[in-house]
């Protein structure tokens, strides 16, 4: 360094003229970058450097809390739901209470069958057929119970959609619901569809063997032989 440097000072100061000239831009892109990222994903850095400090054992459980605090307040099993069903009339207009917990859960059904009930387009095709003046919704309660129960085959490519048993998601109410909901949403109007009646359906269909849904044409036989 000491003899040969003697001339080549101007190299020496070139040399670190050219490296200025590279890491003062480089040390601003990294700041920039720095910046930009803490913007973009701040608050997100924020909440997992948090987390690993907080050592092993109580990081998962600070992850899983917010999530349930979130679910929580979904409580659907709020109020009585057997009050609702006692007041049914078997006038015209379906009881309110019973109407608002058929719009609530209908939100699975119009996934195929469209928020407007004429089935959901995909494509060319629908998802599901239309339940405005569908006659097997509007007819026997039991054959529409015994649909949303146990689901309908699918036979064909009329549809895109494939109804599986509904039965799990829909308590008693949420059953006797939808299907008041759909019997008088949209033009529709058919008697209220109670608890009691939904209660009913599924008890007395429970021995009904259709994993992969009832076919049409053995609807109505199967809901005779159950009377
Ligand atoms: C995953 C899609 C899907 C969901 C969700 C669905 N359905 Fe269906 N539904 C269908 C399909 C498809 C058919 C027709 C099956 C066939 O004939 O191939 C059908 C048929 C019906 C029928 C018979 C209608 C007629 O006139 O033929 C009724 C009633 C019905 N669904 C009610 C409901 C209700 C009520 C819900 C919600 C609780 C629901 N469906 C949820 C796809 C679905």
């Amino acid at each position: 360094m000491s003899d040969p440097t003697n001339d080549p000072k101007n190299p020496v100061l070139a040399f670190i003229g050219t490296a200025f000239l590279f890491i003062v831009p480089a040390a601003l892109i990294v700041m920039l970058g720095v910046v930009g990222f803490a913007f973009l994903g701040g608050s997100g850095l924020d909440v997992k450097e948090e987390a690993p400090p907080a050592t092993l054992a109580s990081s998962p459980a600070a992850q899983a809390a917010p999530p349930a605090a979130e679910t929580a307040p979904a409580a659907s099993e709020e109020t009585a739901p057997a009050e609702t069903a006692a007041a049914t009339p078997a006038g015209d207009a379906p009881p309110a209470e019973l109407m608002e917990i058929g719009k609530a859960s209908y939100a699975m059904c119009a996934a195929c069958h469209g928020a407007d009930g004429k089935g959901l387009k995909a494509g060319p095709m629908l998802m599901a057929p239309s339940l405005v003046g569908s006659e097997i919704l509007l007819g026997d309660p039991d054959a529409a119970l015994l649909i949303v129960l146990k689901g309908i085959a699918k036979e064909n490519m009329d549809y895109m959609g494939m109804m599986a048993s509904l039965a799990a998601g829909l308590n008693d109410e949420k059953l006797a619901g939808v299907l008041t909901y759909t019997r008088n949403e949209w033009g529709n109007s058919a008697p209220a569809i109670t608890v009691e009646q939904a209660a009913a359906a599924r008890a007395k269909f429970a021995d009904v063997n259709a994993p992969a849904g009832v076919k049409r044409a053995e609807i109505q036989a199967i809901v005779d032989a159950h009377k």
